[in-house]
């Protein structure tokens, strides 16, 4: 089983469960394996440890990349070259002002970088992501991904180091200081050695194929071309991955309103819907009582249970008969009203056509949630505490 320091990037959306990474040790070797909501890759990291063919995709381009190179075979000597080039260049060219291809003409995006990140910053990392930009335009490869990620490691942190936020691997940002002395090319350059120290000691026997994608529409998975699903989707109202993700993809190739719109794709992210009422009904049958929330708060819920139905239909699709598709869920809360997100995906299983075989539940160890549990100690937080293993197949 991996130890939480081969992880290559802080990342909150981390799948936990031993239950089903051990599941996913005992599958037959070779076997096709997808996440389609793969965050920054435990399920990918589990699946080419055990020799598995492993697709993942995640609608986050960051979850996608650091996924992508946790699972790459990496030419070392090449990140470090590559690496030193950069700095080098970007020293050089750091005294005068650069102007970033995609911000220029955007406003917004300049504004949220001048909000988050002082000028000595600002400057050091627009002279590192041009580099990286134009390496990326020439020759694309698996090393210039390393080293983005080697540059977001140094912005999505608990502690502010290149930004002025702390919490942003938490999804939430807070600006805590108006200027910093933090050196970017050196905490840069550190970033690199440590992914490199880190990524030795994975394994990678399988191969994985890991892109930017929707799980409710995964275009480039044939149908019955899989022989299992391991997932965690994202609870109802839980972790708003992009927030703090935002802070790193600017310097990485994307606008603010590019974010956005990703972000409202994202399962259970709220947005009215005009879809069947009628199959979200029967989605949430047994979900808790929401009769007494506001048109708003029934609107996300109405268009999670529908993306959750979409979601396991796109399941039901890429699954060979007899596969199996292996989800783990938390419950959430919602103005103070209990939802059981794992009694919507069950339903929302079963109409799509797969066939509920167990269901476990562990404790969650306190700490090592992705959203904040009720402090006090009574039957809801109890229940909050819990997540739920959920294992289906596709009857032939
Ligand atoms: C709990 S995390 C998944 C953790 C992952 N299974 C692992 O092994 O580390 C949920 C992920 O779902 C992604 N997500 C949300 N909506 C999505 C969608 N429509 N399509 C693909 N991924 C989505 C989020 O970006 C997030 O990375």
């Amino acid at each position: 089983m991996l130890h939480s320091r081969s992880y290559l990037h802080p990342f909150p959306a981390r799948m936990a469960p031993s239950i089903a990474l051990e599941e996913i040790e005992r599958f037959d070797a070779g076997s096709v394996v997808v996440d389609p909501m793969v965050g920054s890759g435990t399920v990918a990291l589990t699946a080419v440890a055990a020799g598995h063919q492993f697709y993942g995709f995640d609608l986050d381009p960051l979850a996608a990349l650091i996924a992508l190179v946790s699972t790459s075979r990496l030419n070392h000597d090449r990140v470090r070259r590559l690496s030193k080039t950069i700095v080098q260049l970007a020293r050089s060219n750091s005294a005068s002002p650069v102007d970033l291809p995609w911000v220029n003409a955007e406003d917004e995006t300049h504004k949220f970088m001048e909000f988050w990140f002082a000028d000595k910053q600002r400057q050091a990392l627009s002279s590192i992501a041009i580099e990286l930009d134009r390496l990326n335009q020439d020759e694309p490869s698996k090393e210039v991904d390393a080293l983005k990620v080697a540059l977001s490691r140094i912005i999505v942190t608990k502690e502010s180091k290149a930004s002025l936020a702390r919490d942003t691997s938490h999804s939430r940002p807070h600006r805590v200081a108006t200027t910093s002395d933090y050196d970017v090319f050196k905490g840069f350059e550190q970033s690199v050695n440590q992914i490199l120290q880190r990524h030795s000691k994975l394994r990678i026997i399988g191969d994985a194929t890991i892109e930017r994608g929707d799980a409710r529409k995964i275009g480039s998975i044939g149908d019955g071309f899989c022989d299992a699903i391991v997932s965690s989707p994202p609870y109802l109202n839980a972790i708003d991955y992009l927030r703090g993700h935002k802070l790193s993809l600017v310097w990485l190739g994307f606008t603010i309103p590019q974010i956005r719109q990703l972000r409202s794709m994202s399962v259970g992210a709220e947005r009215a819907t005009t879809e069947s009422a009628e199959l979200a009904s029967r989605v949430l049958d047994g979900f808790g009582d929401i009769s007494n929330l506001a048109p708003r708060q029934k609107a996300m819920i109405t268009r999670y249970a529908i993306d959750l139905h979409r979601i396991s239909k796109e399941a039901e699709r890429i699954l060979r008969p007899n596969g199996t598709a292996l989800y783990v869920m938390g419950n959430s809360c919602l103005k103070s009203v209990y939802v059981d997100n794992a009694s919507a995906l069950t339903n929302a299983a079963e109409l799509a056509g797969l066939t509920l075989l167990g269901r476990s539940e562990r404790e969650i160890p306190l700490g090592s949630r992705y959203l904040p549990t009720p402090k006090d100690n009574n039957a809801l937080s109890s229940r909050m505490r819990k997540e739920i293993v959920l294992k289906f197949q596709k009857v032939a």
